[in-house]
Formats: structure tokens, sequence, C-alpha cells
């Protein structure tokens, strides 16, 4: 295991820490607000509009996950609702962003049902009315399978220009999972992965996940396929616009994604070239678990949560 990963799985697991949780979800949000929109739904949209005057589109994704009862999982779909009514007619491509555990994934209807599915469906109806896209975002692995298998059903009812999922390179599995998804000419995003997972399903080195994630993205443009590069990876991102010119692939059949707050002027920069650019513009309350993750990704950034929270 590289130190990248060392220090990652170190963050993660200090994160779950109890006390831990306590301590940064007391002091920490002022460091949080780099990587979090805003607590509410109009601060969201806010922030879309503000990025879209320098020609980055949002993604608009309310904070929250591992929701374990039917009516919290409903009221979370209903905001999701809310939202995309609320984005309607505001002058932007309305695109939001769903963790299927959020709205019920974990649980069984007494009629068998899985509430996650009752849940999307009506999310999808009304983003279809209203020519949103809603992206499937990818947790940890022991979701992957069903979300895999939830995403092909939800292709089937409501087409791929309305839904859309993510699937993530440090897993092995990927590249048959990215395959097995080609008869959909699914709309997928592709990400390094940022969760804490261990070495029997996960590569312990970010220079395989780096060559994964490459490979990933050619065979998905190969393919014919939209493919969403979701990375801040420079050397990355340079390969992937070198790749789309020699093989001839129009801007209008990829993407890149970057997360709101993280290299800002790099989004911007890719919007100027003339690439379509979207970042992920997170708001809620519920925002230990991403920003958790986001610290994870980077060690300066421990400094950055420790000084900020010193400042209080
Ligand atoms: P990498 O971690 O190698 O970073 C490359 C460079 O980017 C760093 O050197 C640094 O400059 C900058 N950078 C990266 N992270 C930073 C941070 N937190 N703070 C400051 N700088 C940072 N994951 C997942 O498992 N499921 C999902 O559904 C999604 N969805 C998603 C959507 C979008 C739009 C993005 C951009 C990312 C995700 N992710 C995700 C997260 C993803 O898996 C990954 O953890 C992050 O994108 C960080 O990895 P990079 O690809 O940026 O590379």
């Amino acid at each position: 295991m590289d130190l990248n990963q060392v220090y990652r799985n170190t963050v993660l697991s200090v994160a779950n820490n109890k006390t831990v949780q306590d301590i940064v979800k007391q002091r920490a949000w002022s460091v949080a607000k780099r990587f979090v929109a805003g607590e509410e739904r109009q601060t969201a949209i806010a922030a879309v509009k503000d990025m879209e005057k320098v020609g980055v589109h949002g993604i608009l994704d309310l904070l929250g996950e591992f929701v374990d009862t039917e009516a919290k999982a409903n009221e979370f779909a209903d905001e999701i609702i809310r939202l995309l009514d609320a984005a309607e007619g505001q002058g932007f491509p309305i695109y939001v962003a769903i963790k299927l555990s959020s709205v019920g994934q974990k649980i069984t209807l007494a009629n068998g049902e899985n509430l996650g599915m009752v849940n999307a469906r009506r999310i999808l109806k009304r983003a279809k009315e209203l020519n949103a896209f809603v992206a499937l975002d990818m947790e940890d692995h022991p979701l992957v399978d069903l979300t895999l298998e939830q995403f092909r059903t939800l292709v089937g009812e409501f087409g791929n220009q309305t839904v859309g999922t993510v699937l993530q390179a440090y897993l092995y599995r990927t590249e048959q999972d990215r395959a097995s998804l080609d008869d959909l000419k699914p709309n997928l995003r592709i990400v390094k992965g940022a969760y804490l997972e261990p070495e029997s399903v996960a590569y312990p080195n970010k220079r395989d996940v780096d060559l994964q994630y490459r490979r990933l993205v050619y065979q998905h443009l190969k393919a014919g396929n939209y493919c969403c590069v979701a990375t801040h990876d420079e050397s990355i991102i340079e390969d992937v616009k070198r790749f789309v010119q020699m093989n001839k692939i129009p801007y209008s059949q990829f993407e890149f994604q970057m997360l709101y707050g993280i290299r800002r002027d790099l989004q911007v920069q890719l919007a100027k070239e003339g690439y379509t650019v979207r970042a992920y513009i997170p708001y809620g309350s519920d925002w230990y678990a991403y920003f958790s993750r986001r610290i994870a990704e980077r060690p300066a950034n421990v400094m950055f949560v420790l000084r900020g929270m010193l400042r209080g």
C-alpha cells in the first residue's frame, strides 16, 4: 500500500470515530464551507448561478447518506423533487446527483418493493418532465451490485438522457462492470473512488488506480458512450484531451467534472478552452461524511482543518 493510501485510510478510519465526529461537527463548519455551498437549497442554486457566470455548470447534491427510516427516506426524496422544481426556469441546465441509500435503498417495504427504487422513480419522473438529468452516485463496495442493477432498470424506464451513474476506478471489478453496461449506452461518471475499501476489492496503490482510470475513460469513449471525466488530476485531464483529439471524439461526447471548492481555476480554464465543465455543488446540514472524504483526499487538508478549528 502506498503512502497516499495509508493517509487516506487513516483519515477515514479516524473520521468514523464518534468522539471525533462530535468535535468536528461542532467546530469545523467554518472549514467545511470551502467544500459545501451552504445548508439551504436556495444557497446551492445561487452557487450554480455563480458558476454559470464563468461558464461552468452545476450538479446539485443534497447531502445525506444511509437514511434508515422510511419517513426520512421519503422526506429526502421530497426535498430532491422540491429542489428540481426550484431549479426550473432559473436559466441553467438542471442536473442533480443522488445517493440511492439516502432515498431508501436499504429498506424493503411490506409489499416487497425496494424503497430506494420507489423514490428514485418519483424523482426521475419529475426530472424527465423538466428535462433534467439525475446521476446516481456510487457509494462503498457492498452497494455496487444493487446500484448497478437498479441503474439498469431505471435506464430501461427513463432512458439514458435522464439517468446516469458512476464507476470507481479503484475497484478491481470496474472494467468488467463498465463493459457489462455497454448495451445501455450509459452516461457514466468515472471517478477514482472516495471510500475506505479493503485490499480484497480495491487497488491499494494510487498508480494502479490512475492507470485503471485512464483505461476506463478511453474504453467508454471508444465504445461511443457519453463520459463524465470526474477528476482534478491534471495529468489525466491532459491525457484525455490528447486522446479525444487523436481519436476524433467530439466534445459533445464527454465533459469534465470537479468538486465545489477544488481547482476552480482549472474548471474555468477548461470551460474557456471550450470543454463542457460541471462542478458538483453539495449543500445541506448533513455535511460530515462528505467533508471527511474531501479531507482524506489530500494530506494538506488536515492542516487546513486543524488551523480552521483552532481559529474557531
Ligand atoms: P487525486 O486524488 O489524485 O487528486 C489530484 C489532485 O486534485 C490533487 O493533487 C489535488 O491537487 C487535487 N485534489 C483532489 N482532491 C482534493 C481535495 N479534497 N482537496 C484539495 N485538492 C484536491 N467518489 C465516489 O466514490 N463516488 C462518487 O459518486 C463520486 N462522485 C464524484 C463526483 C465528482 C464530480 C467528482 C469530481 C468526484 C467524485 N467522487 C466520487 C470523488 C472521487 O472518487 C475522488 O475521491 C476525488 O475526485 C479526488 O480524486 P481526483 O480524481 O481528483 O484525484
